[in-house]
């Protein structure tokens, strides 16, 4: 136990902490979208409304408005960077390039509205059955370069650093480099993995 925080405290200078629902998304959609998407405000445009979270999580699902862990395929992040009739908002400031930046991180690090819970669950507003949102690997020990371990699900590879979660839903970007060599094999197992599942039909 007291490796393990000694070993989060460590890596955590070199790592960035994923984007939170909270903290960095909440704010992004109250300004730019709860104006005409929330029950608060009376508007349900197109029928969604991103200011309650249990229907906005039933959204958030393999068919829904957010994919988790896949921006491309993301109609919510698709609306805010296009141009033209369907841009959303449909006028005034668009979505900064630094709130697009945070809103990739989030879908990415698997669209989470609470650290540690995955979204979704209820059925999507089409109607269609629900999925879980996010196919969760199991809890592994991540072993550093140095020997100190850490349990967490891998998430995904940011370029050169693997991106894991522990089980209180903190989110950490590591260095390859910083891992020992199991831990880094491991990585990249389980990144050739999540390509091979999405190639699936
Ligand atoms: C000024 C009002 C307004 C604001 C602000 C607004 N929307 Fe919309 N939104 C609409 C309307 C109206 C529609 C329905 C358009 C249609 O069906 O042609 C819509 C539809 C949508 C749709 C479904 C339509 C599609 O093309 O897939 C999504 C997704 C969406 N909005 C997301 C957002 C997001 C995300 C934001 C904030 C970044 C936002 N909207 C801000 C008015 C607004």
């Amino acid at each position: 136990m007291k490796q393990r925080v000694i070993f989060l405290m460590m890596v955590s200078v070199a790592m960035v902490r994923g984007a939170d629902f909270r903290r960095d998304i909440r704010p992004i959609l109250e300004k730019h979208c709860y104006e005409c998407h929330s029950e608060k405000a009376k508007k349900e445009k197109a029928g969604y409304v991103f200011d309650n979270l249990k229907r906005f999580g039933n959204d958030i699902d393999p068919r829904g408005v957010v994919v988790p862990g896949d921006v491309s395929r993301s109609r919510l992040f698709e609306v805010m960077t296009m141009t033209g009739d369907n841009q959303m908002p449909p006028n005034g400031p668009r979505v900064s390039p630094k709130e697009i930046k945070l809103l990739r991180e989030w879908i990415e690090e698997g669209a989470l509205l609470e650290a540690g819970k995955a979204g979704g669950g209820g059925a999507a507003k089409s109607g269609l059955a629900a999925r879980p949102a996010v196919v969760e690997l199991p809890v592994e020990d991540w072993v550093s370069a140095d020997g100190k371990t850490v349990k967490a699900r891998f998430v995904r590879m940011s370029g050169d650093a693997v991106v894991i979660r522990t089980a209180e839903g903190r989110v950490f970007k590591v260095p390859m480099s910083r891992l020992g060599a199991a831990s880094q094999e491991r990585a990249k197992e389980r990144a050739k993995a999540a390509v091979g599942a999405e190639e699936k039909p």
